[in-house]
């Protein structure tokens, strides 16, 4: 496993992280099988894990806690999320003010077992949000609870904002083979030596045809999310089926390696439910794209 700076908040991470989310944190997916991800995952140098106070309805993040149990998490950069909660019923609702956030990031705590949390990223502010929770960013790193703040949003025109602010160290924003269109944000966040995690990095699956996927439960969650969610992407990522028949590499590591071959990624953090998936995404770490491969991923991209 590589190893990168996130930015310049004094951390290193290794640039394959492990997303606890989704389907991942879902009580129907089996406890022991979730925490020997999470465990195999350590054994194998991740040293990033990025959950959220309202993953999988609220559960994600203490089961990442209870993953983390007995371990030694020194060496560890443990990310989560405030802003959003779980409102009941599968709803997701938001409170961005400041108690809420200085809340949710002292539960995140207790949930997952630490002293204090690696990166406290807001969870989708808006600009003016953001603005006016930096003080409490601010404090919440001052007090310890936080190594370092930033925050997840895909709106680019707030990640662009953010990436001004001193106070930010993270930025955490939707990257893959479909969305180009990042790049140029993120060079400007990187070279403002803003820590830049990339979520999504496989573009959910979507590279690869929906039905091909259909193995398990998860793929049917992951499919009816898909159909609701990103039948945009599911159309664009058509056009990337090329990168399931390469001979050097399978299609999940090509997607990874693409994005980190962007210098200004710090890491790029995967969803995974397989033990076989992680491997393979982790041997991602260190593989290079050739000029021609690289030429036919821009050109899918046009
Ligand atoms: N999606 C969002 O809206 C969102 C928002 C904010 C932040 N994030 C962060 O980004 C992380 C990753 O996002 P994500 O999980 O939605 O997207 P992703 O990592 O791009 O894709 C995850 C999907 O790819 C599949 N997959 C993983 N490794 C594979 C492999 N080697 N071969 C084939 N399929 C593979 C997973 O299947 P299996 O489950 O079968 O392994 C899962 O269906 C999240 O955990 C979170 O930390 C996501």
């Amino acid at each position: 496993m590589r190893y990168r700076d996130l930015g310049r908040t004094g951390l290193r991470v290794s640039e394959l992280g492990f997303g606890c989310a989704s389907w991942w944190g879902k009580p129907r997916f089996e406890e022991r099988t979730a925490l020997g991800l999470v465990h195999e995952a350590i054994d194998l140098g991740v040293t990033l894990f990025d959950t959220g106070a309202s993953y999988s309805a609220g559960e994600a993040e203490p089961r990442l806690g209870r993953a983390l149990k007995g371990r030694d998490t020194s060496q560890l950069v443990i990310a989560t999320k405030a802003g959003t909660y779980h409102a009941g019923g599968g709803r997701i609702a938001r409170d961005m003010s400041p108690s809420a956030i200085v809340a949710s990031a002292e539960r995140s705590l207790v949930n997952l077992g630490l002293d204090a949390l690696g990166l406290l990223q807001l969870h989708g502010p808006s600009a003016a949000e953001l603005d006016a929770l930096l003080p409490t960013l601010e404090s919440l790193k001052a007090r310890g609870v936080a190594r370092a703040v930033g925050l997840n949003s895909f709106d680019p025109l707030v990640i662009e904002h953010a990436v001004g602010l001193p106070q930010v160290d993270v930025v955490m924003v939707d990257y893959n083979v479909l969305r180009p269109e990042r790049e140029p944000l993120i060079a400007r966040a990187a070279a403002g030596g803003k820590g830049v995690l990339a979520g999504m990095p496989l573009a959910m699956g979507h590279t690869r045809p929906l039905l091909a996927r259909l193995k398990g439960p998860q793929d049917i969650w992951y499919a009816a999310r898909a159909l609701a969610k990103h039948r945009g992407e599911l159309a664009k990522g058509r056009r990337f089926s090329f990168l399931h028949d390469l001979p050097e590499m399978t299609g999940a590591q090509a997607a990874l390696a693409y994005v980190l071959s962007n210098p200004g990624v710090s890491a790029a953090v995967f969803g995974a439910t397989r033990s076989g998936h992680l491997r393979e995404n982790i041997a991602a770490s260190g593989l290079a794209l050739s000029a021609d491969l690289i030429s036919r991923i821009r050109a899918a991209q046009q």
